[in-house]
């Protein structure tokens, strides 16, 4: 049985056993607001989802300042939640909970998002749900396919990898994930040693379209270890020795080159991830495999993932690219199925910079350029 509804959609009649969830995002370098409905029964609806990149705010630096991404999210959110409701074409009254990452991530963009929903509960006396960002993540799969629990997920991003068995919208186990830098950050890290721009990953996708993948020989790190823990720093060292020798040879980097080492490298870390996701599917059953972080855009990854998922009989889903990396409509998904839970929170909640997913597994190591990794 759902929650009374708490609002009426401003244009229509009430609509009964529905629920309507404001969702907030500011843990990196997002801004985003979304709301999402599900009538009992039926699939959800994402009503609105609106997302402003820093990108271009963090460009100069190489990478994320925490400092600048927390006075711009606390610049932008208050827009951000106006647009998202102009944009479903509701107000406040018809939420009936606010939803909010409330870890884990950069701490000032985390509380900038905190505050601000908190704020809005204040006004106008609406629960509040702190959701972890993690969770939005893994259980976006059921807000876009309606998948059933237990499945695995495989989540794999510029501040994240990692394997869930996701068994409710509350109950995580993490099979493993990296000990030291993300895909995404070992991406954007090789294509600066290679001369291509950022964001790395698609530039490494593109160059690598004309690359030999047998030129180098990569190592693929800890496939000897029987768990699904990976590292992919120690590859990114690999890229950076060829890369030497060939300048030291030839005095520079041909173009072909480049193609090369970007190939070699994307094929590497495709047969890593796609020999341990075969390893996380052995150790239990699940209904299926998916994945999301902005990795999952990777052709070459997400072709390795799905004949994973093929030989070992399950199916592969990969929530539609805007849905797999940051936004706020998995956040007011996951406060949805938390507030069916009934797990709402009060003004007592907390920003946290690391919040694992699965409590009882042993802390991961090093923190990336996006922000712990939980
Ligand atoms: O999920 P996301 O948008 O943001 C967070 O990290 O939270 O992921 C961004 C990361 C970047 O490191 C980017 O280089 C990588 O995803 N990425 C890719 C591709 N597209 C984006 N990596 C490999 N291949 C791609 N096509
Ligand atoms: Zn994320």
């Amino acid at each position: 049985m759902l929650p009374a509804r708490n609002g009426a959609r401003n244009n229509g009649p009430a609509l009964a056993d529905s629920l309507t969830i404001l969702g907030i995002e500011s843990s990196c370098d997002d801004t985003a607001a979304a709301i999402v409905r599900q009538v009992e029964g039926a699939r959800p609806e994402i009503m609105s989802s609106q997302v402003f990149g820093q990108t271009d705010l963090h460009a100069a630096f190489g990478g994320v300042v925490p400092e600048i991404a927390a006075r711009a999210h606390a610049e932008k959110l208050d827009f951000m939640v106006e647009a998202a409701l102009k944009e479903a074409d509701l107000n406040l009254s018809n939420v009936d909970a606010i939803a909010v990452t409330a870890g884990p991530g950069l701490i000032g963009g985390v509380m900038s998002g905190v505050m601000c929903a908190k704020g809005l509960a204040a006004g106008s006396g609406k629960p509040l749900v702190g959701v972890n960002h993690l969770a939005g993540h893994a259980l976006t799969p059921r807000l876009t396919d309606g998948l059933e629990f237990p499945y695995l997920m495989l989540l794999v991003s510029g501040g994240h990898c990692q394997f869930l068995t996701v068994h409710s919208a509350t109950k995580f186990t993490r099979l493993g994930g990296t000990i030291d830098d993300a895909p995404g950050e070992a991406f954007d890290k090789v294509a600066k040693l290679i001369g291509l721009p950022q964001p790395g990953g698609p530039e490494i996708e593109r160059a690598a379209l004309a690359g030999n993948t047998t030129r180098f020989n990569f190592p693929r790190p800890l496939l000897d270890r029987e768990n699904c823990d990976m590292s992919f720093s120690g590859l990114k060292t690999a890229v950076l020795r060829a890369r030497d020798s060939l300048i030291a040879e030839q005095s520079g980097l041909y173009q072909h080159d480049q193609a090369d080492l970007a190939a070699c490298f994307q094929i590497a870390v495709a047969d890593v991830l796609a020999q341990k996701t075969q390893r996380a599917l052995m150790a239990q059953e699940v209904t299926a495999l998916a994945v999301a972080g902005g990795v999952a855009a990777n052709k070459t990854i997400r072709a390795a993932l799905e004949t994973v998922a093929k030989e070992a009989g399950t199916t592969f889903t990969a929530p539609p690219l805007a849905l797999c990396t940051d936004n706020a409509a998995m956040i007011a998904w996951a406060g949805l199925e938390r507030f069916r839970l009934g797990k709402l929170d009060d003004m007592s909640l907390a920003a946290r910079p690391r919040w694992p997913l699965d409590e009882t597994a042993s802390p991961m190591l090093g923190s990336g350029k996006k922000g712990a990794k939980a």
